[in-house]
C-alpha cells in the first residue's frame, strides 16, 4: 500500500537558522518559507535527488509542534511521509486494522496541496507517520 518516501520532517526552533544550515553549510536547495496556519507550522522543503526534507517551525498559539520543539530545543526528527494512491482507502484499511488516525480522520490539505493524514506514533514503531495522496 505505501509507496515512495515523500519526505522526512525535522521540527526546528528557528527556521531561518535551519534554512541557512541546510542551504549554506550542507549546500541544499531550500524552498521559500510557506506558512500553513491550519497545521500550525511554517515549512520549507530541501529538495534532494531522491526525496525531500521538510523543516518545520511552530506557527501560532496552538501549534501542533510547539510541545515537540519545547522537548527538543535543538530540533528533532518529527515525522516520515509515505505516498499512497488513495488516502481514504488507506485510512479505512488502517482503521480496520486497529490503527489510530489523528484528528477527526478527515484528510487535510498538506504543504503540496495534496490530501494528507497523520497516524498515531504508538501504532507505528514510535514514529509519527504522514500519508500523502499522490
Ligand atoms: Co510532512
Amino acid at each position: 500500500m505505501i509507496g515512495r518516501l515523500n519526505h522526512l520532517a525535522i521540527a526546528v526552533p528557528d527556521l531561518a537558522a535551519a534554512t541557512a544550515l541546510y542551504r549554506d553549510i550542507l549546500g541544499g536547495n531550500v524552498s521559500q518559507p510557506q506558512p500553513l496556519p491550519e497545521h500550525g507550522v511554517t515549512v520549507v522543503f530541501v529538495e534532494l535527488p531522491n526525496t525531500k526534507i521538510e523543516l518545520l517551525e511552530p506557527l501560532g498559539e496552538n501549534s501542533s509542534i510547539a510541545k515537540f520543539v519545547e522537548n527538543n530545543p535543538a530540533g528533532g526528527m518529527h515525522h516520515i511521509c509515505y505516498e499512497v494512491e488513495n488516502i481514504v482507502a488507506a485510512r479505512d484499511r488502517l482503521v480496520e486494522a486497529g490503527a489510530r488516525v489523528l484528528g477527526d480522520g478527515t484528510p487535510k490539505t498538506g504543504a503540496h496541496g495534496k490530501p494528507v493524514l497523520f497516524l498515531h506514533p504508538k501504532d507505528f514503531c514510535g514514529t509519527l507517520v504522514e500519508l500523502e495522496e499522490v
